[in-house]
């Protein structure tokens, strides 16, 4: 059942809790925490304009990093609540607290299309536990609740479960905010129904992090390209060798499964037949890659490790690809943050960038291929990038997000 949106409420003089996920990359520079990457504040702005646009008086709830409920400087919102003011072209008001009198005080002096950040929710031990008590507090100041934190959603924590059953409890409305509405989309009913022919893209490093994944879409996919370490193990499944490549022979079983389902579904799974290999070693007493090369053979050699697809498993991949009516990319093909072995991944995008020119639908599953997206300049000519990372990857294996759960139907 579709969820009550953000366009369906009259917010005129409301006061709006917003949960948004500013879970942003910071390092530090010149004594402060720099935003290194701003894609998902940026994600909230079209949400942030149509309250703005109702009238609405907003208060935004986030987490920053993993502080463990106590306070920790470096995980402040503060700097996120200049970068959207800078963004959206008004001023945020920023809370050091999440809860008590100065954020009542704070919400008191908001006017309407007004924004409010209020400080990391995780400082509180109550927001992973789902604390009742926390959630009251956190629903204090608000008339209603709104989710844009499609990123958070797996997480039943206060300011995602706790606040909408504190706000559903007294009568007030809950809803899903646009990227939440685009994130269930993409991820949600376009894959339960997608064009065909349906291509799937998984990689990254484990069999493990994404079997759920294979095994649903095994059912929707015409067919299942696999690259990054979780190859490894399918080729080993495979009888072929893999060397010092990361592998899980622990799951060899869970991978011949696969195999097995794709052949009885006649689901074409192509795995890489030629691959990048490099010298695992060390520099100055770290791990590092030595020599590396081109290994056109299906097997590995006993003294070096796969790091990357090879050129003709790049070509047939990007062959598959250019004929798909609907494309799901999750993980990348091999260790794309080392610039020696990016180019498979950086084919697979070019594949993936121009079926989608040709008319397909592109989703991109969240986490590292985003980020290789990015880093090649191309994020802007796939149809969608989830903002979510586990959020996404718990999404695509089916699984009910409590997030999305708790915010009422229409
Ligand atoms: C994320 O970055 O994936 C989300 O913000 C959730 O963060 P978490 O994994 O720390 O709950
Ligand atoms: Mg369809």
């Amino acid at each position: 059942m579709a969820k009550l949106s953000v366009n369906d409420l009259d917010l005129q003089g409301k006061r709006v809790l917003t949960r948004v996920d500013y879970n942003v990359p910071m390092a530090e520079g010149d004594g402060a925490m720099v935003i290194n990457d701003d894609t998902r504040i940026r994600a909230t702005l079209p949400t942030l304009k149509v309250m703005i646009e109702k009238g609405a008086k907003i208060i935004l709830a986030a987490h920053l990093g993993r502080p463990k409920g106590e306070r920790v400087d470096s995980m402040s919102l503060q700097p996120v609540a200049e970068k959207l003011s800078e963004l959206i072209g008004q001023t945020v008001a920023f809370c050091d607290q999440c809860v008590g009198d100065t954020v009542t005080e704070a919400v008191a002096q908001l006017k309407e299309g007004g924004l409010l950040l209020l400080e990391n929710v995780r400082y509180h031990p109550e927001e992973e536990a789902n604390e009742t008590a926390f959630a009251e507090q956190l629903a204090a100041n608000a008339d209603i609740y709104v989710n844009d934190a499609f990123g958070a959603a797996h997480r039943a924590h206060a300011s995602t479960v706790g606040v909408p059953t504190v706000v559903t409890g007294r009568g007030g409305q809950c809803a899903a905010g646009l990227l939440m509405e685009r994130e269930l989309q993409f991820l949600g009913d376009e894959l339960e129904s997608p064009d065909n022919p349906f291509v799937v893209i998984l990689g990254g490093a484990k069999v493990s992090d994404k079997i759920k994944v294979i095994d649903r879409l095994l059912e929707k996919a015409d067919t299942i390209i696999i690259g990054g370490a979780m190859a490894y193990t399918f080729k080993l499944a495979k009888g072929f060798t893999v060397g010092k490549s990361l592998v899980e022979p622990d799951k060899i079983n869970v991978a011949q499964a696969a195999l097995d389902k794709a052949s009885e579904r006649s689901v074409q799974f192509l795995l890489p037949t030629d691959n990048l290999i490099a010298e695992p070693t060390e520099i100055d007493g770290k791990f590092a890659f030595g020599d590396y090369r081109v290994n056109d053979c299906e097997n590995i050699p006993d003294d070096m490790e796969g790091v990357d697809i090879g050129p003709k498993s790049a070509e047939a991949f990007s062959e598959a690809i250019k004929g798909a009516k609907t494309i799901l990319w999750n993980g990348p093909m091999g260790i794309f943050e080392d610039s020696r072995f990016a180019e498979g991944t950086y084919n697979v995008a070019k594949a993936v960038c121009e079926a989608t020119a040709t008319g397909a639908i592109s989703i991109i599953g969240g986490g590292d291929s985003v980020k290789a997206l990015n880093k090649a300049g191309l994020g802007d000519q796939v149809t969608f990038m989830s903002t979510g990372g586990g959020a996404s990857l718990e999404f695509l294996e089916g699984n009910e997000l409590p997030g999305v759960t708790a915010l009422n139907d229409k």
